[in-house]
């Protein structure tokens, strides 16, 4: 199976988003990561609706938007209508995840869940088969640049068997920390998708280095 490689724009220089599309675009990734946070749930603020909206006409590929904010349910309908094709909401941000979830497919868009590292996989068992995609986080989120938790493979370990188990067809992102050290390890044990946003953009060919992590993992 082909690995999908999404490329998180919260390392991109904001002043130039367009290049980072470009980058995007014309390169072998998958999808956009698209991180927002709301200074709550994570103790750090990026950006919102206006920022996707910006960008939405300049791609063609899928935007994989991650929130990183308290009572997501709030704002399903706002980032549909920027543009988010899957949208991810935290565990632990989530009073009814099931009602959640099914409000997210919807809108018609795919619907995630992200697990701090904290959180174990088996809180998902009983909902498994109406989560599109689970984003495990290899880091604490919040910030990029990070360094990978060493806990994720047998998160991913543990969740592929899950998933295997109950017939369900949901995808396991890697989120924060992914490297060409670590992303053949992660598609081994069972990831599908790896985030990359400082290997990728703090690189100085951020192209050629996202081609390099699609190949690895191909
Ligand atoms: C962290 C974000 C990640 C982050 C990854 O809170 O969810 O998507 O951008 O960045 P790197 O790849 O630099 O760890
Ligand atoms: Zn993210």
């Amino acid at each position: 199976m082909a690995h999908k490689i999404a490329p998180s724009i919260l390392a991109a220089d904001f002043s130039n988003l367009q290049s980072a599309c470009d980058i995007i675009e014309n390169s072998s990734a998958d999808w956009y990561h698209i991180d927002v946070m709301d200074g709550v749930f994570v103790p750090n603020i990026s950006f919102g609706m206006p920022v996707i909206k910006a960008i939405k006409p300049l791609s063609t590929k899928p935007f994989d938007v991650h929130l990183m904010i308290v009572d997501p349910d709030r704002y399903i309908n706002d980032f549909k209508a920027v543009g988010a094709d899957i949208l991810t909401v935290h565990y632990e941000a989530c009073n009814h995840l099931h009602r959640t979830l099914q409000a997210i497919k919807a809108e018609g868009m795919k619907a995630g869940v992200a697990l701090n590292p904290h959180t174990s996989v088996s809180v998902l068992e009983d909902v498994i088969k109406d989560i599109d995609l689970v984003c495990l986080m290899s880091v604490n989120p919040g910030f990029g640049g990070q360094s990978f938790i060493e806990q994720t493979y047998d998160k991913v370990l543990k969740l592929k068997r899950m998933i295997k188990e109950s017939g369900a067809t949901t995808l396991i992102e890697i989120d924060g920390g992914v490297t060409s050290a670590n992303a053949k390890r992660l598609t081994d044990a069972g990831a599908d998708v790896l985030v990359a946003g400082s290997f990728v953009f703090k690189s100085s060919d951020p192209k050629n280095t996202c081609n390099e992590l699609k190949d690895l993992v191909s």
